[in-house]
């Protein structure tokens, strides 16, 4: 058994043992021009406009729910290697010989373009852990 006689080495020591037992209290933040990612999974309001319109467009349903790839390209790997001019033409013109819609029609990923593209570059990056995100507090 190990004792302690010093009253005050046993106070610091309690002490660091309760601070042990406390959750981390500080944050984990990500931010670049394009998005902001607290904790891995909270975001700015323009990246969970972003995270709604890809589910809204069901943009899910060809490239995974994790964007891991499906019948589509993983958009993991692709966000890496894409321009911003590419991705804008692919999503609005679609290469459809090749089974990507074009979604020039469509007023939520028209509207949503540049929320889409932060959130997927988040997650491209690795900045936005899971795939599903909420707002930061
Ligand atoms: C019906 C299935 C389908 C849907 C829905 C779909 N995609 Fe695709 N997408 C594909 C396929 C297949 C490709 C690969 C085309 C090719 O081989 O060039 C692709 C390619 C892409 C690419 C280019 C990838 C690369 O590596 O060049 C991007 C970016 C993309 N899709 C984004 C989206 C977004 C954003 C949405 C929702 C708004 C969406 N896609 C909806 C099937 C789909």
């Amino acid at each position: 058994m190990i004792m302690i006689r010093s009253p005050l080495l046993a106070a610091s020591l309690a002490c660091v043992l309760a601070a042990a037992a406390l959750p981390v209290a500080s944050a984990q933040e990500v931010k670049t021009d394009l998005y902001t990612v607290v904790d891995g999974n909270k975001v700015d309001p323009k990246t969970l406009a972003g995270f709604r319109a890809w589910r809204q467009a069901n943009c899910a349903a060809c490239h995974g729910a994790n964007q891991e790839g499906l019948a589509g390209p993983s958009l993991i790997e692709s966000m890496k290697r894409l321009t911003r001019e590419q991705f804008n033409q692919v999503v609005l013109e679609g290469r459809v010989e090749r089974g990507m819609p074009p979604h020039k029609q469509a007023p939520i990923v028209v509207d949503n373009l540049d929320a889409i593209y932060a959130y997927l570059k988040g997650r491209s990056d690795g900045a936005i852990k899971t795939s599903r995100v909420t707002a930061i507090e």
